[in-house]
């Protein structure tokens, strides 16, 4: 199965479950549901333990320096929280992930989760100058006439997501990571609902090519 392909379907995983995002992070949700977990108040300082096995690829405190793998530094914990049990229930595709997410209880999930959510967000990524700039007004703005959001509507002008309501923080993420992430949701048929991911995939619908490679290259290197 292409990466494509297969992403989409772990996009879809929450409403084919039956279940919104919000509520398969909720503690209230259904015991059945995989992508719910059940922990006690999360502890940053646990987190910080079990981090070390994690550092060699997202970077120390989060923060990566490879273009390809995700930052987790700063990300807001619901956002992790549910990646991690979409990687262990193996609905979200990477062997890599699956492996790591294999060996982790739900209180560590919450800890690591809680720990990388009180990291500082890395440096900002070397940018090329015009398409950064077209990207931060597509972010900050939107384009009306061709109706694009502003991205700042949701994800805050600062990027930094918002865990209430499970919108992720996309500061500096790395670019090449970005732009495949939003190229998938780009491309992602309708998961039905109006909560996320579907939310995300209206908004980015208008994109052309070149808006997605703009944006991708402003949050990479947003300050
Ligand atoms: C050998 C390298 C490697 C190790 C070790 C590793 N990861 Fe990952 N991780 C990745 C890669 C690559 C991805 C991107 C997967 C994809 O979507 O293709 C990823 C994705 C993630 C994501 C999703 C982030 C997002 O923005 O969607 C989270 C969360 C995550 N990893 C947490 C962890 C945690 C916590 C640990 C340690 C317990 C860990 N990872 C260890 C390579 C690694
Ligand atoms: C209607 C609200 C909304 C708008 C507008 C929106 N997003 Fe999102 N975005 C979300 C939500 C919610 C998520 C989390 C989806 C999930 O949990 O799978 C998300 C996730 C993301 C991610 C994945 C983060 C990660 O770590 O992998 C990126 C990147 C992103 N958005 C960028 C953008 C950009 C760029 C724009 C503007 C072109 C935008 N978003 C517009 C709601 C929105």
């Amino acid at each position: 199965m292409s990466r494509l392909s297969s992403r989409l379907l772990w996009l879809a995983a929450p409403v084919v479950l039956g279940t919104s995002v919000l509520a398969a992070t909720s503690q209230k949700a259904a015991p059945k549901n995989p992508l719910a977990l059940s922990f006690k108040t999360p502890s940053a300082v646990r987190g910080a333990s079990l981090a070390g096995s994690c550092a060699g690829c997202h970077g120390k405190t989060g923060v990566s320096t490879k273009a390809d793998i995700p930052s987790l530094a700063g990300q807001i914990p619901n956002y992790t929280q549910f990646q991690l049990a979409a990687f262990r229930a193996k609905l979200r595709p990477s062997n890599v992930m699956h492996q790591v997410a294999a060996k982790l209880s739900d209180q560590d999930i919450a800890d690591l989760s809680a720990y990388y959510a009180a990291q500082a967000v890395g440096p900002a990524w070397k940018a090329e100058p015009a398409a950064r700039a077209r990207g931060q007004k597509l972010f900050v703005a939107g384009d009306p006439a061709r109706n694009v959001i502003a991205c700042a509507v949701c994800h805050g002008a600062n990027g930094r997501g918002l865990n209430a309501n499970h919108i992720a923080s996309v500061t500096n993420l790395p670019p090449q990571y970005a732009l495949a992430v939003l190229k998938e949701f780009h491309e992602a048929p309708s998961f039905g609902g109006i909560v996320p991911p579907e939310t995300m995939r209206i908004a980015l619908k208008p994109l052309t090519d070149r808006d997605l490679r703009d944006v991708a290259t402003y949050i990479s290197s947003m300050k």
